[in-house]
């Protein structure tokens, strides 16, 4: 993929047919932003988000398609190859991106599936604009796909595709994966097109999710809410899975916890530039004696106010030292015209200013800001270079930042704090977890991270990257698609 913000570089790949793929990835976003710029010419920058972290390596070693929204209203409109990756692009308006994108699937489902830390809105034009783009979609994976392809849908904003894209192409084997928790079964049935959204998962012929906990709740409401006989199913090769028995098929339901490539990171954050890089922000950061980090989406669900708050409070209490402690939060910006991520921002920088204003001294802040992404080697420098790394979402399906730290830390040094209610908590056990609703119990896992021993970090550390660098997403991504192989046979 071209680098961040880097130009058009055509794909070195021999033509291929249009329809050739047997392999086609179908996401709301391609793994690169396009934008077609006035001059003409084409402009890449990596899509946000653990999605496109995670798939994208894997795609482009199969050689496989992406069928995706570029990211801009501007984008191609024709196939693109881009290195060993055929994109697919699917076009939204304005109107889309409000209604489909924007509204009900960052407005309605995203808050909803996330324990509705903010209020779900329920508004019919959105959920028809749903029905309409995920419509779309299915039309232009029908088109890219080859006979008797494989078609991996991805992700909450596609849940409708699987049924649609099944009654265009019945020959096509179809998974589906939930990229974000799927929520209790109290909270889906609020949702007024509860019945249409399980229906539609129902058109795969394997849905996964990153616990058993959300394949659970799944086969709860597949049961209650279609009157399908559901089973915890058979022991398989690959575990226990539970099934759905529809009139003419079984649709196999699984929990597959999602992963990074760890050991590309592993590689990449031995390498002597990266070192030396992350030399110098300990430097610029002025030499501290322990540097925080948080890196997250500008999301409410991720807890960046949760650290700020105790942050503050443990300078306040001298338990955390002004003169030799900074908290280094990098933040991408994420759907900047949602209302409640417009609200997160102000908090975020309000307590951001708050924090700085009572402890900071000219030319050496406690706090350092970064509204932006980061690029890759800028970021593993910064995992390397930082002795406390601030995971503390309120909920999260997986979160892949926890991972990549630990990745990028053969030194065994350093420490990750960690929210119990992510995904990589049921992992990642020797992290400090914490629960983030208990801000007492942050401040002391802070505190307690801040000033371990080297040797009790050795042993965390150790044990982390035993499980990070074994469950890599290459084992994900195999496990998930022998799973789905087995339901075709
Ligand atoms: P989500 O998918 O909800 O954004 P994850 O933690 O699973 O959360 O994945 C986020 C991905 O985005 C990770 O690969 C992470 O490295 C990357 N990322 C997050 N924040 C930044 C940032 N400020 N700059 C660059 N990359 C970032
Ligand atoms: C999460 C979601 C993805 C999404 C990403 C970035 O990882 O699971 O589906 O792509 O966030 O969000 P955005 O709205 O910018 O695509």
């Amino acid at each position: 993929m071209p680098g961040s913000g880097g130009r058009a570089t055509a794909g070195p790949q021999g033509p291929r047919e249009l329809h050739d793929s047997d392999f086609v990835v179908v996401a709301n976003r391609l793994p690169t932003d396009i934008e077609v710029l006035p001059d003409g010419t084409t402009a890449y920058k990596r899509s946000p988000g653990g999605l496109v972290t995670a798939l994208e390596p894997l795609l482009r070693k199969r050689r496989g398609a992406w069928v995706g929204w570029p990211g801009s209203p501007d984008g191609p409109a024709e196939p693109i190859d881009i290195e060993d990756l055929r994109l697919h692009p699917v076009a939204l308006s304005a109107t889309d991106i409000a209604d489909y994108y924007e509204g009900f699937s960052n407005a309605t489902l995203w808050p909803l599936y996330h324990d509705v830390i903010v209020k779900p809105i329920y508004h019919r034009q959105w959920w028809e604009r749903y029905v309409d783009v995920n419509r779309r979609f299915a039309e232009a994976t029908s088109e890219a796909a080859g006979p008797g392809a494989t078609v991996w849908v991805q992700d909450y904003q596609l849940q409708l595709v699987p049924k649609m894209l099944r009654s265009l192409r019945p020959d096509l084997t179809i998974g589906f994966f939930l990229h974000i928790p799927f929520p209790p079964v109290e909270l889906f049935m609020q949702l007024p097109w509860r019945r249409e959204i399980v229906d539609g998962l129902l058109g795969a012929d394997l849905v996964g999710f990153h616990l058993p906990g959300g394949a659970q709740n799944f086969l709860f409401l597949s049961r209650n809410l279609t009157g399908a006989a559901t089973s915890r199913g058979a022991v398989g090769v690959r575990g226990r899975f539970g099934e759905v028995s529809l009139a003419d098929r079984t649709v196999r339901v699984g929990a597959f916890p999602i992963s990074i490539d760890s050991g590309d990171l592993d590689h990449k954050a031995r390498e002597r530039g990266i070192r030396r890089r992350a030399k110098e922000i300990r430097a610029e950061l002025g030499h501290p004696r322990k540097i925080l980090l948080g890196v997250d989406r500008l999301d409410y669900t991720k807890g960046i106010d949760v650290r700020l708050k105790a942050f503050n409070e443990l300078l306040a209490e001298g338990r955390a030292k002004r003169d030799d402690t900074v908290l280094v939060q990098l933040a991408t910006p994420s759907r900047e015209r949602v209302e409640s991520y417009q609200i997160l921002r102000e908090d975020i920088e309000r307590q951001v200013g708050h924090i700085n204003g009572e402890y900071s001294e000219v030319g050496h802040p406690v706090v350092h800001y970064l509204h932006r992404p980061v690029p890759r080697d800028e970021l593993i420098a910064f995992f390397a270079a930082s002795d406390v790394m601030l995971v503390t979402p309120l909920r999260d399906g997986m979160n892949l930042v926890a991972k990549e730290y630990v990745a990028c830390r053969s030194d065994l040094g350093g420490a990750l704090v960690l929210s119990e209610f992510t995904g990589a908590a049921a992992e990642l056990k020797q992290a400090y977890l914490v629960n983030p609703h208990d801000l007492e119990g942050v401040k002391d896992a802070i505190e307690a991270a801040i000033n371990q021993t080297s040797e009790e970090g050795r042993r965390r550390m150790r044990a982390l990257r035993r499980q990070v660098l074994t469950h890599d997403v290459d084992r994900w991504a195999r496990s998930f698609l022998d799973s789905l192989a087995e339901t075709a046979e």
